[in-house]
């Protein structure tokens, strides 16, 4: 463990306070896929930080594109008809990459994937009172799921714990099994279809312990959702950006969705941003007349000058060194180095194969008797110079899109002797 204050006063998310109290492990140095601790100890991030450090720690580029767009302006609010160029930019070049499979696909961003969560659950429910059907205001989503913790992202959690002990939540959510069509429409039906404004969907499951979907579940949520008027929300806030070799993590199956939510990779992380794509047929009962009434939503740092920046300048980095590429061609093997973990006796199974994430889920007996494994395991694998992440039933890891083979196996070799371990 890295040089610890004895006491802290950050009060870290997801934490039991009371332990980490005085036992933090603080990292205070990054570069490309690498991270030092305070003591100078050397640790391979397996997990590109949190889900976004796709283009890697440390890039002097990036901190001069920052550097010169603070020089210039830092910011300035885009409320009403406020903008900036960097905004207007950043949102040309998106709509860009997503190459019209959303037709002119209007964005609105706010600081990260929880704000974007929120505005495409406000939005979906908006579209509905001024179209005429107002009774469409369930929010469905699949166990699971994970949506960030603000309001709306907080109510339609799968992962139920993130739900529970705070009290009524909004009730027009419903949770199905994840990858379970049969579970989708039945929820649908039980709920009434026309009362069922949107439907939530990560492509792969990410903080919910890495669940790729099972072969054609993806195409029929797009049909279950055309067919009942439903709107389809892609949350791509892990997935867009490269995690799975496309921009916005949808465009490797046959479907339109009517949102897209992403985060961290726009930016890999290097100051804050997060938004939605919007299909341009959501956009008439906003766009259509200069009397049509304002979405009345928005956060301070919507379209801030130097996060745009920022994201401009990842995606040009992203495109210019084929990082989405790089994912498509490196995925199998990545998963491969995991996959050669399946036969060791503390595993239950290794989930992923579609793009840059993979998880490592421990034997369902072990797990019975022993719950903590999991976070036991991620400080066995962190004692080997790994970074991976505890997970539900295992360990994650999500490296940086820069990472080469030998680093596939170094993060497979060091769960290999943590399993030894545990
Ligand atoms: C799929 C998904 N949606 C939304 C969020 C929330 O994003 P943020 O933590 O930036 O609020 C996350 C965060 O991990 C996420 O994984």
């Amino acid at each position: 463990m890295s040089n610890p204050p004895t006491k802290t006063n950050f009060w870290h998310p997801f934490a039991p306070m009371g332990a980490v109290d005085g036992h933090e492990f603080v990292i205070e140095r990054a570069d490309d896929v690498w991270v030092w601790d305070t003591d100078g100890n050397r640790y391979l991030d397996g997990t590109a930080s949190l889900w976004y450090s796709n283009i890697g720690h440390g890039r002097s580029e990036m901190a001069d594109a920052i550097h010169d767009q603070m020089e210039k302006m830092e910011a300035y609010s885009a409320f009403g008809d406020l903008a900036n160029p960097t905004v207007l930019q950043l949102c040309d070049r998106l709509v860009d990459l997503s190459e019209g499979r959303m037709g002119e696909a209007k964005v609105f961003l706010g600081a990260g994937g929880g704000d974007a969560i929120d505005t495409a659950a406000k939005l979906a429910r908006r579209y509905w009172q001024l179209s005429g059907e107002p009774e469409r205001v369930h929010l469905l989503s699949r166990t699971q799921g994970y949506h960030g913790t603000h309001g709306f992202g907080t109510a339609i959690a799968g992962i139920e714990p993130n739900r529970e002990g705070l009290g009524p939540l909004m009730e027009e959510t419903a949770r199905a099994a994840h990858h379970d069509i049969q579970a989708l429409e039945a929820e649908i039906e039980r709920l009434g279809p026309e009362t069922v404004a949107a439907f939530f969907c990560e492509p792969v499951i990410g903080a919910g312990g890495v669940h790729p979907p099972s072969e054609g579940y993806i195409e029929a949520i797009g049909e279950i959702c055309k067919r009942h008027g439903i709107l389809l929300v892609i949350d791509s806030v892990i997935c867009g950006f490269g995690r799975l070799g496309t921009w916005f993590g949808f465009e490797r199956w046959d479907i339109e969705p009517d949102m897209v939510t992403f985060a961290k990779g726009v930016t890999s992380g290097y100051l804050p941003l997060g938004g939605v794509l919007i299909n341009q047929s959501l956009t008439g009962p906003f766009w259509d007349d200069p009397s049509d009434p304002p979405f009345r939503h928005g956060q301070t740092y919507a379209g801030h000058s130097t996060c745009c920046a920022a994201a401009l300048k990842n995606i040009e980095i992203m495109e210019r060194e084929g990082l989405l590429e790089k994912v498509l061609e490196n995925e199998k093997i990545f998963f491969d180095a995991f996959s050669a973990l399946d036969g060791h006796d503390a595993v239950g199974e290794v989930r992923g194969g579609v793009g840059l994430l993979a998880a490592v889920g421990l034997d369902p007996d072990l797990l019975a008797e022993r719950p903590s494994a999991p976070v036991e395991l991620g400080k066995l694998v962190r004692d080997r110079g790994v970074l991976v992440r505890p997970l539900g039933d295992g360990v994650a890891a999500s490296p940086p899109l820069t990472a080469e083979l030998e680093h596939f196996g170094e993060i497979s070799s060091a769960i290999a002797a943590g399993l030894e371990e545990l």
